[in-house]
């Protein structure tokens, strides 16, 4: 494969809390970027929280306000995929943890964009492996995990496949420089580096909340003052999404074993609607802004 330049047009599916934020860390380096999602609300709500977090770099002296301007300007809203223009260098998909539904996206990418164009996931743990099957071409095909918030979080874990063209490895460091991250890469392997460790530290936080050995907060405190953890393992659960953990520890049980079978109080929040930060309460409750807790979490069930 040829040395591949940054991308100048980028395909981002799924205007999800991932798929807006990669969106935003692209345009910003200078891609168009068309951002597809069936759901107009959502992609409403990615455009106010992309314009609200330039806005938000631009008033720190970050970014040129110009800058911010001209980024947002470069993200187009799609409904689907017919209504996107075919031409795009790389496209990530950043859509619900459903190994089907991303094999299905990944298929017709594959249809629409030219062949040497770089197809990439956003999963936080699916196999590359697995998703590559949908493929003819595996070898343009990789993962990029992005961390949230996206315009913040230095790290990119590239993620290579068995069939992912070795070319690759040097264009997603390029890529990741552009962007201002810095990269880790990782072979395919369950959880890769960071969600198998990242949940593996969450879970044990639960287990230590259901047995009562300290309430939320002074679990989280722990890591927080103790480690120099930005934020505690529950309250960062909170911020990603109790049901997104809850998914990657159920493959991750089904692919390591029992130590990452989830806690039952995970489990019993999940299906209460406590999702976290996003329905406004999971471990802790939370107000609309500031992103700080409203109260302290409740301990036990
Ligand atoms: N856009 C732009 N800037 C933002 C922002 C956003 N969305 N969110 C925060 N910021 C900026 C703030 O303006 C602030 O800037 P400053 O340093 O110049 O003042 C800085 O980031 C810090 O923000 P705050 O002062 O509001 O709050 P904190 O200091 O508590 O930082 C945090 C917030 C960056 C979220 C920090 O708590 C943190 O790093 N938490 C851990 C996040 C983490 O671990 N993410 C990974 C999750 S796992 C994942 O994403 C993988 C996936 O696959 C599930």
């Amino acid at each position: 494969m040829e040395a591949r330049p940054f991308p100048s047009r980028a395909l981002v599916l799924g205007a999800g809390t991932m798929g807006h934020g990669i969106a935003q860390v692209l345009a910003a380096a200078g891609a168009e970027v068309e951002l597809v999602d069936t759901d107009a609300a959502a992609l409403e709500r990615a455009l106010g929280r992309i314009r609200s977090s330039l806005e938000r770099l631009a008033a720190k002296g970050r970014i040129e306000a110009a800058e911010a301007e001209a980024a947002l300007g470069r993200i187009r809203p799609r409904r689907s995929l017919e209504e996107a223009t075919p031409q795009a260098e790389l496209a990530i998909e950043a859509v619900p943890e459903d190994p089907a539904l991303k094999k299905e996206l990944l298929r017709r990418l594959e249809e629409v964009l030219p062949p040497e164009s770089v197809l990439a996931t956003n999963t936080s743990s699916l196999s590359i492996d697995a998703l590559a099957e949908a493929l003819d071409r595996p070898e343009r095909f990789l993962g990029l995990h992005f961390f949230n918030p996206v315009p913040v979080m230095a790290l990119l874990e590239v993620v290579t496949g068995r069939a992912t063209d070795p070319a690759l490895v040097p264009w997603a460091r390029e890529l990741a420089a552009r962007l201002g991250k810095e990269p880790v890469v990782v072979r395919d392997a369950p959880g890769f580096a960071s969600s198998r460790l990242g949940v593996a530290l969450a879970l044990e936080a639960m287990r230590m909340l259901e047995e009562g050995v300290a309430s939320a907060e002074d679990i989280d405190r722990a890591m927080e003052l103790g480690y120099r953890h930005p934020m505690g393992p529950l309250r960062l659960t909170d911020l990603v999404g109790l049901d997104v953990r809850l998914g990657i520890a159920r493959y991750l049980e089904s692919t390591l074993g029992e130590r990452f079978r989830p806690p039952a109080i995970l489990v019993r929040r999940v299906e209460e609607g406590r999702l976290g930060r996003k329905t406004g309460e999971g471990f802790y409750r939370w107000e609309e802004e500031p992103a700080a807790p409203a109260r302290e979490g409740s301990q036990g069930a």
